[in-house]
């Protein structure tokens, strides 16, 4: 059980970071007449996941389990993947949307582990990042109405 939680936790991480990275990317490079609309949505969500990364790690610590903390061990670890072209900014809503939607399903599995393993602080902190995720979909859904 531990070994499968852990990895589930260690997953969640990397891409949580992975998604942090990528609404700073969209932050920096998005264009189009939605400019300065989008560009403050995208900042708005990747403060509000980079605050939760260093809660997220020390979480890891408290259960003895090391950190995954390079590019490298991000991109194995990671479900959200890189975006490493520019797509045009509704592509960036949709893009975002799908990967914040994954997320809030990460944390919805990893918050079950936690509560069986009796990890009830940890398990509160995944369940405000499954509901964090809830609002960052809604508002980029709603951008794309
Ligand atoms: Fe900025």
């Amino acid at each position: 059980m531990d070994e499968k939680y852990h990895l589930a936790l260690k997953t969640a991480f990397a891409s949580e970071f992975s998604f942090y990275l990528k609404a700073h990317n969209f932050h920096w490079n998005v264009e189009g007449p939605l400019f300065a609309q989008l560009h403050e949505l995208f900042q708005t969500i990747y403060e509000e996941v980079y605050g939760a990364i260093d809660p997220f790690a020390e979480h890891l610590r408290a259960l003895q389990v090391y950190t995954p903390a390079s590019l490298q061990k991000f991109s194995m670890l990671t479900t959200v993947k890189d975006e490493n072209e520019v797509p045009a900014w509704s592509g960036m809503l949709q893009e975002l949307l799908a990967d914040s939607d994954k997320m809030a399903n990460i944390f919805r599995i990893t918050f079950d582990m936690a509560e069986q393993a009796g990890d009830h602080g940890l398990s509160n902190f995944l369940a405000d990042r499954q509901d964090a995720h809830k609002k960052h979909s809604w508002m980029l859904r709603s951008s794309l109405k």
